[in-house]
């Protein structure tokens, strides 16, 4: 196969970006989009130019790392796969992907393709919450892997989901009421928005979380509101 890639480059967070081109040739079908990102980054190295940022670790879809929006779609075109399990057999041959970073008011920009995430760590810290992603649960459907794709793919930059699926995953742990009205105060403080009730969040999920989550989130939240933090 035969792509072009438009790539997003930015030296550093208060750099002008732009989409920079690259052809490239003898892309096997079976190859990821970090794959090809690899294959150009072979290129540049070549040249001696400077290759592109970007975040990734496991490259099977349960750390969460590869934040890459893909011809608009966080995580890409392939229901139910993260970036980094997104195949060429998706595209046409000849076809143009334009690949760019979440964009997300709470995600500053850092270099390139990666943006700082670190406000859901904190949206988890403040509800006493583990991280579960890179774990053997997280690999599993259902459960978040802390990604970001819900906030990058909601024009509102909502971490409503992320928290629903965080509090689901940890329901049993004590002090539910405190722990909630904790997170939803520390996503407004780092600049979350509000849901925006239109799915978008579900349909980028890599991981098939429901939109029932954030019902679920909703619920608790006025109850906590209601009742108070456990005395
Ligand atoms: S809910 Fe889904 S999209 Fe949102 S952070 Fe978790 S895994 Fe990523
Ligand atoms: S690199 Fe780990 S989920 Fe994509």
């Amino acid at each position: 196969m035969r792509l072009t890639l438009k790539i997003w480059r930015q030296d550093d967070a208060k750099a002008a970006g732009g989409l920079e081109s690259h052809e490239v040739d003898e892309v096997d079908p079976g190859m990821t989009v970090l794959d090809v990102l690899d294959k150009v980054n072979a290129g540049l190295r070549g040249r001696g130019a400077r290759e592109i940022a970007f975040s990734q670790q496991c490259r099977k879809g349960s750390c969460g790392l590869c934040a890459l929006v893909i011809n608009g779609d966080p995580h890409g075109p392939t229901p139910g796969k993260a970036a980094c399990q997104v195949q060429m057999r998706a595209f046409d041959n000849g076809s143009t992907l334009v690949i760019e970073p979440w964009r997300a008011g709470p995600f500053p920009p850092v270099r390139d393709l990666i943006v700082d995430r670190g406000a859901l760590g904190r949206v988890l810290e403040a509800g006493r919450v583990p991280s579960t992603a890179a774990s053997a649960a997280a690999a599993s459907a259902g459960f978040c892997i802390e990604c970001g794709a819900c906030v990058a793919a909601c024009k509102n930059a909502s971490a409503s989901l992320f928290v629903g699926a965080k509090l689901a995953e940890h329901a049993s742990r004590p002090e539910p009421r405190r722990r909630v009205l904790s997170m939803v105060a520390r996503m407004d403080a780092e600049g979350f928005g509000s849901c925006s009730d239109d799915g978008a969040c579900e349909a980028a999920c890599p991981k098939g979380v429901s939109v029932g989550a954030i019902a679920a989130l909703n619920r608790a939240f006025l109850s906590a509101a209601l009742l108070g933090p456990e005395p």
